[in-house]
């Protein structure tokens, strides 16, 4: 018999699988049990998908627009991520500079797996949604991890991002509002992480805006490309369906960012699971 830990690639050794994603299984398997159970695993909302969106993809597959549709994202949802962008965010983003993922979360993949190599290393404030390390780890980079206090509301001092910066830093993944933490980054705050980054034209920004919509108390959200300009030409911006939507199960996520990076992040796409269900895309249009 094969001796599988030998047959596994090294690559399989330089992460570990997603704890979010056992844990929600477990406690799948603790329901089914009829075991009453509070879900504090993954980040899914508990109300269902709006009914528009529903029956969208329902006209969608009695219109048999069912083939593979492009790596990027089809023309129409790509418009619709475009708009979204402008109107959401005042980012101007050309068609040739989004794309189109099988959740946010691919669209993080895809960029750090098509930047990251050997050495490289991507900042990754604490505590932080637990994937971003171990996509690092596949990539072949290192997560620099730097902690935020709970006396700073879990928020990360500009101090400490810029002590962090090194000669191989790629990356800071940014997110606000953070999973788990829910801290929530106002202007001024993305004001003293963007004039860091000013200092450090090697950096890209990869932001992760899936929870933009989930704010409260009177609190706005705001992205790092749109609150320095001077940040676009090295930010992509990522957000999702998932979380504003109640629509973790249909698998969609979009970026917008510079033109040449983004047309690589489809390439890697291009290789795994290609462009996104349509039914899926027409829901989210
Ligand atoms: C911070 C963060 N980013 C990304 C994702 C994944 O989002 P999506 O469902 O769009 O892949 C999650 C899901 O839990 C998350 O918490």
């Amino acid at each position: 018999m094969t001796d599988i830990a030998a047959f596994l690639a090294p690559r399989m050794n330089r992460f570990k699988p997603s704890p979010s994603q056992i844990a929600s299984a477990r406690v799948r398997e603790l329901i089914a049990e009829g075991r009453d159970i509070v879900k504090l695993t993954a980040g899914e909302p508990d109300f269902p998908t709006p009914g528009h969106a529903k029956r969208a993809a329902i006209e969608c597959m009695d219109r048999n627009e069912i083939r593979y549709t492009p790596i990027n994202g089809t023309l129409e949802m790509r418009r619709a991520a475009q708009l979204k962008f402008r109107r959401d965010n005042g980012l101007h983003y050309g068609l040739e500079q989004i794309t189109v993922g099988s959740g946010t979360k691919q669209i993080l993949f895809n960029a750090l797996m098509a930047t990251v190599s050997e050495g490289d290393e991507v900042i990754v404030p604490a505590p932080y949604w637990t994937s971003y390390p171990d996509m690092v780890q596949l990539a072949g980079g290192r997560p620099v991890i730097v902690p935020t206090e709970q006396n700073h509301r879990f928020k990360m001092r500009p101090e400490a991002l810029a002590e962090a910066i090194g000669p191989r830093t790629k990356w800071l993944v940014f997110s606000s509002p953070s999973n788990p933490t829910g801290a929530t980054y106002d202007e001024g705050e993305l004001g003293t992480i963007a004039r860091v980054l000013l200092d450090h034209p090697h950096v890209h920004v990869l932001t992760d805006d899936v929870y933009e919509h989930l704010v409260y108390e009177g609190r706005r959200f705001h992205t790092l490309a749109e609150i320095e300009p001077r940040l676009y030409h090295r930010t992509v911006t990522c957000n999702g369906v998932s979380k504003a939507y109640s629509m973790t199960g249909w698998r969609v996520g979009f970026a917008g960012g510079p033109g040449e990076l983004i047309r690589n992040m489809s390439k890697m796409q291009s290789q795994s699971t290609a462009g996104v269900s349509a039914v899926g895309q027409a829901a989210v249009l």
